[in-house]
């Protein structure tokens, strides 16, 4: 399997591009299920989540090809992808596809919406907790679906199609959120979602969906009201920028020092992990063409962080920021909130030489002066990438292993930071 190899030192300098945002490009994927007529999305990253869903559409019957290089493009641009559902012959989700990811799940929503029945295998995906589906259920239910479970499966059908109805999450999710709204749109009639997630992914969905043809109001809130409509059609819509990859290299430049320009990024889907970052002593400018980070030599300042669903800190952030604080000057509490198990990265972090304690959702971080390599391995996809911001400062050779995490969700991360002066390889077993 292979390995990235980081020695840790330099600064890092540059102009780093952002690509499409993975957690917005898989449910825009799904989406295409919806309608007869081709969905065309560009700047979708070239990432294995995304490789591995186009495998579950095409199981489904979704037709899919790639755009090739255009004049002018360089590698590290996003492709064009255009999904055709004209005919879906299967509405089964099998395990050993849907276990490998967990959003594949969501296709239950535009599956029971366009063909009246889905069979979908429970999820599997990273290994930060437990992950349930009750709001799948309990929402698709509210729209009037008959659900069963049958050997790790969830059986479902509609009686004459799905129904507008009123569907509240007791908690934010995003994944129940996008499904919801995609199943909506071809119901009977009304839907009101409360509690919905507004994270800016779904906010990307959700103008997709409108764009090909769906009625939804409340884009960007809490609450959505969706009316159903008889059928939609062909659209061609741009993945919006990656914020976990932005804020992720942005505490890349925070901890190392340096100056890099993230091309494409945009200030407003971070607000809350930017107010963190600029309180640590990182200055963060936005240019013309994305967003300036800016770090002199002058330390990391300690800031204490609680994840919350968006506009709050992310919790796709809080593995990375940990990273950053184990060379603060002083202790930070960082508290997770939405999901129980996500501190794994504490004990590779402890590898490095971190000071860390762990009690319960809290982590109290000891700021130290100096973090020394060492081999180490992930467990999820940004556990592993904290383990890369800190091999970028910590003295001689870190070796992250289990690199099939970082490249579900990262797009030629060794390329990009190279690039901007990092020592970082990928070794090919
Ligand atoms: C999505 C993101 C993931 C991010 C997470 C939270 C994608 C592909 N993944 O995951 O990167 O970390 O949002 O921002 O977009 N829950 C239930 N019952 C359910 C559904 C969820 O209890 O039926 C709970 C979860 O266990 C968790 C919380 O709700 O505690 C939020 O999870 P959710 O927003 O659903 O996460 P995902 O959509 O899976």
């Amino acid at each position: 399997m292979d390995k990235i190899r980081i020695v840790g030192g330099n600064k890092l300098h540059g102009t780093l591009p952002i690509s499409g945002a993975k957690n917005a490009a898989l449910p825009l994927m799904i989406a295409s299920l919806l309608t007869e007529e081709t969905l065309t999305l560009e700047n979708v990253p070239r990432l294995r989540d995304v490789a591995q869903l186009m495998q579950i559409l095409s199981n489904h019957g979704v037709d899919y090809s790639v755009d090739g290089k255009r004049a002018g493009q360089n590698l590290l641009a996003g492709q064009t992808l255009h999904l055709s559902a004209s005919g879906i012959v299967d509405t089964t989700a099998p395990y050993d596809l849907v276990s490998k990811m967990r959003a594949s799940f969501w296709v239950i929503g535009p599956l029971l919406a366009r063909m009246g029945q889905a069979r979908v295998s429970l999820p599997g995906g990273c290994a930060i907790g437990t992950r349930p589906v009750d709001f799948f259920i309990d929402g698709l239910k509210a729209l009037g679906a008959n659900i069963d479970i049958d050997r790790g499966y969830i059986v479902a059908d509609t009686n004459g199609g799905l129904k507008g109805g009123r569907v509240v999450f007791p908690k934010v999710s995003v994944g129940a959120t996008h499904t919801i709204m995609m199943a909506a749109t071809l119901a009977k009639g009304e839907t009101v979602i409360e509690n919905a997630a507004r994270e800016p992914e779904v906010t990307d969905l959700a103008n997709c969906l409108v764009g090909m043809g769906a009625k939804i109001e409340g884009i960007g809130t809490d609450t959505l009201h969706i009316q159903g409509v008889e059928g939609l059609h062909a659209y061609r819509h741009p993945v919006v920028a990656d914020r976990i990859e932005t804020g992720t290299y942005a505490m890349a430049v925070a901890m190392t020092g340096g100056e890099v320009v993230l091309e494409g990024a945009r200030a407003d889907l971070l607000q809350s992990a930017f107010e963190v970052l600029s309180r640590t002593g990182t200055e963060i400018t936005e240019v013309e063409n994305g967003i300036k980070i800016f770090r002199n030599g002058n330390g990391i300042e300690p800031v204490d962080i609680v994840t919350d669903p968006f506009p709050g800190f992310p919790t796709d952030l809080q593995a990375q920021f940990m990273a950053l604080m184990t060379r603060a000057k002083g202790t930070s509490k960082i508290t997770e909130t939405i999901f129980e198990n996500r501190f794994m990265h504490v004990q590779e972090l402890a590898r490095l030489g971190a000071r860390i304690s762990l009690d319960g959702q809290v982590a109290t971080v000891h700021g130290v002066d100096h973090l020394i390599g060492a081999p180490v391995m992930a467990t999820d996809l940004r556990a592993s990438v904290s383990l890369v911001i800190a091999g970028l400062v910590a003295e001689g050779e870190t070796e992250v292993s289990r690199v099939y995490h970082l490249d579900r969700g990262f797009e030629r991360l060794e390329d990009k930071l190279s690039a901007c002066g990092a020592v970082i390889e990928r070794i090919s077993a």
